[in-house]
């Protein structure tokens, strides 16, 4: 249920709403254990460059962990969102390929979840129309992630897909009524975008019945995980290790780690952080708590430190590594699940698209 003062929500993210965002998570991450089936599920990446350890504990397991509570899962190939701010780079086909064949080897699995790229669903796409209608301006100017965005891409001027991004965003998750997206933060100002179009469209186009479920963000704890360079790990900082990098370039990544002048181990992540975070990264993978890897390790100093991380990595993404590499040199086969999920979530997309020209009386000559 809706609160009245909660209707003028607009794009802006404040306090207030996050602490809202969060109280909305916890309750569907409850309702998530009691009733996963009645609930549907949307996220995605964009297809620049490959995924990396930072991905697999902040995002992938999870997606994998409500896939098997049987939620019912899209995952999305965010392939326009490339065009926000950079031409379509040629290697974009092969991108495509690596995100698919990082989805595949994580355990996302096409039986149960519909991967799809949001460019080939015309249905979806057609929803970005009437559904810019329904913000104004102002209230996209508001946004603070895609000035973000816009500034990271070292951007001069922003491209108006930039700009009306978060409405695409909207047509990605409310063609296919999705009512959870396991995001970050950074992402709350876009789904709120979604919530505000969802409300806005049921208001005006379908008052006595609700159409769009609104969608609600699911903050998970996740781990962040820092780079080599101790900044957070990140595909455009160069600092990653990849999901698909051999034991040997793993191994080579660890040793130029950061680490501090301390020679005994401690977790201690604020004073420590370069320490502490392959302390965790090694907790992760061999799912212990950290301060008793950190004890383990002790006297032995960051060497020993180093090895047994490397090792944990290794031993840890093994067979999604060996699986992976099966997967990307079988192209035929990974478009041929891409295929079949463009193909379900066209289906979606076509009926939902019916619908809303329908309750919005503009199904005329169809
Ligand atoms: N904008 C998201 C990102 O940059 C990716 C994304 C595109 C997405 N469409 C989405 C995430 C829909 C959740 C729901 O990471």
């Amino acid at each position: 249920m809706d609160h009245p003062e909660n209707n003028a929500v607009d794009g802006e993210l404040t306090d207030r709403s996050f602490a809202d965002a969060e109280a909305r998570s916890a309750r569907l991450e409850e309702e998530l254990r009691t009733d996963p089936t009645a609930h549907r599920m949307l996220t995605g990446d964009r297809p620049t460059g490959p995924l990396h350890l930072g991905h697999y504990f902040g995002t992938l397991r999870n997606r994998v962990r409500l896939q098997d509570l049987g939620v019912q899962m899209f995952v999305l190939v965010a392939d326009y969102q490339t065009i926000t701010d950079r031409d379509s780079p040629r290697s974009l086909p092969e991108d495509v390929d690596a995100l698919l064949a990082d989805y595949l080897s994580v355990g996302i699995d096409p039986e149960h979840t519909t991967i799809f790229a949001h460019s080939q669903i015309s249905g979806l796409n057609q929803l970005f129309l009437p559904f810019l209608s329904m913000v104004s301006v102002a209230e996209l100017n508001r946004n603070p992630t895609v000035k973000d965005e816009t500034a990271a891409a070292g951007q001069a001027a922003m491209s108006g897909l930039m700009f009306t991004y978060p409405v695409h965003q909207a047509a990605d998750i409310l063609f296919c009524k999705g009512t959870v997206v396991p995001v970050g933060k950074d992402q709350l100002p876009h789904l709120e975008v979604a919530r505000v179009i969802a409300r806005r469209f049921n208001r005006r186009y379908s008052p006595k019945r609700r159409y769009f479920p609104e969608p609600a963000a699911l903050l998970s704890e996740a781990p962040v995980l820092l780079g080599t360079d101790g900044q957070k790990m990140s595909k455009s900082r160069n600092n990653a290790i990849a999901l698909s990098a051999t034991a040997d370039e793993t191994a080579r990544l660890l040793s130029r780690a950061k680490t501090d002048a301390e020679r005994h181990i401690t977790y201690d992540p604020v004073s420590r952080p370069d320490v502490s975070n392959l302390v965790l990264l090694a907790a992760l993978c061999l799912e212990r708590q950290p301060e008793a890897v950190a004890e383990e390790v002790g006297a032995g100093g960051a060497a020993a430190l180093k090895r047994l991380v490397t090792e944990a990595v290794n031993e840890r993404f093994r067979d999604i590594r060996k699986q992976r590499a099966e997967l990307i040199n079988d192209r035929a086969q990974l478009r041929r699940i891409l295929a079949a999920g463009n193909e379900r979530a066209a289906e979606i997309a076509d009926a939902t698209l019916a619908d809303v020209k329908r309750l919005m009386h503009t199904d005329y000559g169809s």
